[in-house]
């Protein structure tokens, strides 16, 4: 039996260990807003927070996990996800959108180990998140300006 923390609730998995979390988010916890793309780690539709820094949930088995804090797109919450969030729908970043809730994971855990990022910051931390729609431009124009906002 595995248990952890899901968006601040207690959530216990006792199937296959080798599970990826993305599963038991989608699956099991019924938390669609986590996306599958790849399966390989290589596109970030799957990015959640866990422990406080981005994980990409389709490789991690859950086995892993015990005792860990999983944040979703559905449960994240504090002054960078509200001003990302915020930022996002100003801008009107989405296209299709499928790429997008990891996209804003990864922006939120940037901001909050960055606070001021520059281009090239926002390039490398959010270079594992693919967009095929090629929203890169407002994506970082959304990140510089709820930076601006977190400044305050
Ligand atoms: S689905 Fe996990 S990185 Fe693509
Ligand atoms: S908005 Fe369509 S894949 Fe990013």
């Amino acid at each position: 039996m595995i248990t952890f923390t899901l968006n601040g609730q207690k959530a216990t998995f006792d199937g296959d260990p080798d599970t990826p979390l993305l599963w038991v988010i989608r699956d099991t916890a019924k938390l669609t807003g986590t996306k599958y793309g790849c399966g390989i780690a290589q596109c970030g539709a799957c990015t959640v927070h866990v422990d406080g820094t981005t994980r990409r949930s389709c490789i991690t088995p859950i086995s892993t996990l015990d005792g860990s804090s999983v944040t979703t797109i559905e449960g994240v919450d504090g002054p960078e996800a509200q001003a990302v969030q915020t930022a996002w729908r100003a801008i009107d970043v989405p296209q299709c959108g499928y790429c997008q809730s990891g996209q804003i994971m990864s922006a939120i855990s940037l901001l909050q180990y960055t606070p001021k990022p520059s281009d090239d910051d926002i390039d490398g931390a959010m270079a594992g998140n693919i967009c095929r729609c090629a929203t890169y431009q407002r994506i970082r124009q959304a990140i510089h300006d709820a930076a601006k906002t977190l400044e305050g």
